[in-house]
């Protein structure tokens, strides 16, 4: 007889019930067993590398705020999207970014290399609405295109967005809900350096955040031939 940890008890020389483990080489918890902490380290453990957003906003009074987000991908390219998820504070009041997205339906994503990433990390720490996260974190405003908020000049991408959709998924205003933001992009910003426009690549080691404190670069990568699912596609 083996031991199996089952819905977050531990099960001692019990054969445990097949719909929650099939193998002793698993633990299986069903979701609403687990607190709040068990499945965020569960979720940011099993999802990684996540990369980061550096994301710029500006209230309507013009004070500039960056946020880094890792609940952060892609959506699709036509029309141009990506999303993060912006969560609500551990006393349940709402984010500055959440409030300037809110009001002014726009905002920038930057990619974070390691190059800034100090200045960067210190925009996690909770400021006032009235502080302008720029001047705090010394990061360097650069004015966008088509937005209002600044994007970080430090960045060697940046990609000037409008809220497309937002979707509350949880309880509304409440600790663990989140806002699920889909900005379309405006414009895209790539250094020189990193980019080669004949092909359109880019080649930017950017910064993504693996499990618990824990960050690491892009690493070691390797190429796979495929005749059914070539580059010339996309
Ligand atoms: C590496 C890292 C990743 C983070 N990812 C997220 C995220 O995806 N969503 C979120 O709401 N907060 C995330 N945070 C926390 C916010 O960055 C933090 O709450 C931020 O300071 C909020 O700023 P604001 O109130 O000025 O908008 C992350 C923090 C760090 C350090």
């Amino acid at each position: 007889m083996w031991t199996a940890r089952i819905v977050g008890r531990v099960v001692k020389n019990q054969v445990p019930s097949h719909r929650y483990c099939n193998s002793p080489k698993f633990y299986s918890y069903d979701c609403e067993s687990l607190d709040k902490i068990q499945r965020y380290r569960l979720l940011c453990g099993a999802i990684i590398p996540r990369p980061i957003a550096v994301i710029c906003t500006q209230d309507l009074k013009g004070t500039n705020n960056i946020m880094l987000a890792s609940f952060f991908a892609p959506v699709t390219s036509e029309p141009t999207t990506i999303s993060f998820a912006l969560t609500v504070k551990a006393n349940d009041e709402y984010k500055d970014t959440y409030r300037n997205i809110m009001e002014t339906k726009e905002f920038v994503v930057c990619c974070l290399t390691k190059d800034f990433f100090e200045k960067a990390y210190k925009t996690s720490q909770e400021f006032g609405p009235d502080v302008d996260e720029f001047e705090e974190s010394q990061l360097t405003p650069i004015p966008s295109r088509y937005v209002r908020a600044p994007r970080v000049g430090e960045s060697p991408v940046a990609l000037e967005c409008r809220l497309y959709r937002s979707m509350n998924i949880g309880e509304e205003g409440k600790y663990g809900s989140a806002t699920l933001i889909v900005g379309e992009v405006l414009a895209i910003h790539v250094d020189s350096k990193y980019f080669n426009p004949s092909t359109f690549e880019l080649s930017v080691e950017t910064v993504s955040r693996l499990g618990g404190l824990e960050f690491g670069t892009t690493g070691q990568g390797w190429e796979v031939q495929n005749p059914y699912w070539s580059t010339k596609n996309w």
